[in-house]
């Protein structure tokens, strides 16, 4: 793989120590939607590191601090100077390192509580009120501080809700402040960054663009091609506008129409790149390659292999057009990052092969060039906004590479594909029209491989079954069935059966993820 090419900027740092925390991502967004950097840090990385840090959040963990096989650090950067706020585990490792004794709390923690701020020293809850609810989640507790701590919160059951260094700028808190069931926890964390830390703010995405902007033109030089793959999606969209203001025309986008797209979908892409943008587009109007392939196959890993197959083939004979491109640009965000990294956990048994772009860097030697390596979803949409993309777009949902081919159960068909494009266009109509989509993280048609019988005036009907998916989920790990108001789906049911050629059933998907899946395939 070539070497990754990331956009740094120069800006304070504040280290997340991931001890292997479901939470850890959480806290860096908290970090960062303060205005303030944060980057997650592996915890035998942080010594190393430290001095590149104006300030470190320790996360929590499912360890206990006083396993012999816990993730450590060393103790030496607590000499460091540097201010540390340990969450939870973090604090536990904190008094466990530094000579103080925690033990499995005789009752497990989980849910609510109220802490009392006590002590002098409230740099940590300035301007809150003397009692506060918090959220707790954890089996271990402090027993007893380490020399030169003090409590300066507490409960009724935990004398060590929050502790400080009494000399150094060390904190700890018992409960997790990341969470939105500790209402006042955003505070106490600008707290810590701003009063403890001297943070400054200087994390905006206006700065972020200049400076991607002239690191983008760095990279790439003054005469080398930029190619960038576009899925359709936010992130590859928000990247080629990023790219193209960095370095105009010397940026061509293509994109690949597969048969596979949502109703209407290649012709928007077009008019917004074309008219809108004024961004160079090869259109591959490879439509009957892949639903020739996709004839006869029922397999929904063989599907995704072929359809993956055919993209790479078409995209490499297009990119080869390109003269002078040694760079391959592409939206990956921050998670995918952090989690090929990640030490503790990460994806690890593959359930569905996702279909990218991954293989293309070695074959066509290309470079890669990733400008949003370091950031979040939601900071790539404040990008697009900042760059004059419509909300609309910003905002819409995910949507997999391998399109439409993993919302047919069964064969694909240009018949069935035509029969889910309609189904799906009034889905996702009926749902914007009163704001239904306002939360929900995907929302969408399937077509199932069955025939059931209705009837239509007094004729019977034996015709397909429309599935409605529409989840709400934080990161697409687990995911909830939306609680759809009625009228939308009744709305929606309605409009399918009436106007949709070929149903003549609608029905509402109510799996949770796990144990299903998103998508059906
Ligand atoms: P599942 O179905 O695994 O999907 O619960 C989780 C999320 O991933 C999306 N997804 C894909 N995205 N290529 C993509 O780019 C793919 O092959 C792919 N398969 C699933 C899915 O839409 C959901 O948001």
């Amino acid at each position: 793989m070539s070497e990754s090419t990331a956009v740094k900027v120069d800006h304070q740092r504040f280290f997340v120590v991931d001890f292997g925390s479901q939470y850890a991502q959480l806290i860096a967004r908290r970090v960062r939607e303060l205005g303030c950097f944060a980057e997650i840090v592996m915890p035998h990385d942080l010594a190393a590191r430290i001095d590149d840090a104006t300030g470190v959040i320790f996360s929590g963990s499912p360890w206990s601090a006083y396993d012999d096989e816990a993730p450590k650090i060393e103790a030496e950067v607590y000499d460091h100077g540097v201010p540390i706020l340990g969450i939870c585990y973090g604090m536990q490792l904190t008094t466990h390192l530094l000579g103080g004794e925690v033990d499995h709390a005789v009752a497990r923690e989980y849910g609510p509580a109220r802490i009392e701020v006590i002590g002098d020293d409230t740099r940590l809850f300035e301007g809150l009120e003397g009692e506060l609810d918090v959220w707790m989640s954890h089996g271990d507790r402090v027993e007893a501080l380490p020399e030169g701590f003090m409590a300066i919160a507490r409960t009724p059951s935990a004398p060590y809700a929050a502790v400080r260094h009494t000399s150094k700028p060390i904190y700890g808190v018992q409960f997790h402040p990341e969470v939105t069931h500790t209402p006042r926890g955003t505070a106490m964390l600008k707290n810590f960054l701003f009063g403890v830390c001297g943070a400054t703010g200087d994390w905006t995405m206006r700065s972020f663009i200049e400076e991607a902007c002239e690191k983008i033109r760095a990279q790439v030089g003054e005469t080398d091609h930029v190619i960038c793959g576009l899925s359709g999606g936010v992130d590859s969209t928000v990247a080629a506008i990023l790219i193209h203001k960095a370095i105009g025309d010397r940026l061509t986008c293509i994109f690949v129409d597969n048969g596979l797209l949502r109703k209407g979908e290649a012709e928007e892409v077009q008019t917004r790149f074309r008219d809108d943008y004024h961004i160079p587009l090869i259109f591959a109007d490879s439509k009957d390659q892949f639903l020739d392939a996709l004839e006869g196959v029922i397999d929904p890993e063989e599907k995704r292999k072929r359809i993956g197959h055919i993209f790479v083939d078409v995209f490499k004979h297009h990119a080869q057009e390109v003269e002078n491109a040694h760079w391959l640009a592409q939206g990956t965000l921050y998670p995918d990052v952090i989690e090929s990294q990640s030490a503790f956990g990460g994806k690890s048994a593959t359930i569905k092969t996702h279909h990218n772009v991954g293989g293309l860097p070695e074959e066509l030697g290309f470079e890669l060039l990733e400008p949003f390596r370091d950031l979040f979803k939601d900071e790539v949409r404040k990008i697009g906004r900042e760059l004059g993309v419509s909300e609309h777009f910003v905002e819409r949902q995910p949507f997999p590479g391998p399109g439409l081919g993993v919302r047919i159960a069964g064969e694909v068909t240009r018949e069935n594909v035509a029969v889910l494009q309609e189904a799906d266009a009034i889905i996702r109509e009926e749902i914007e029209r009163e704001g239904d989509h306002k939360g929900l993280w995907q929302y969408f048609g399937v077509l199932a491989p069955v025939k059931t019988v209705g009837v239509m005036g007094d004729e019977r009907t034996y015709e397909n079954v429309i599935a409605v998916r529409a989840v709400e989920s934080i990161d697409a790990m687990t995911a909830d069935w939306a609680d759809l108001p009625r009228r939308v789906l009744a709305r929606l049911s309605n409009r399918i059966i009436n106007e949709v050629r070929g149903v003549n059933r609608v029905v509402y998907d109510i799996s949770t993820k796990p144990p299903s899946t998103i998508e059906w395939e």
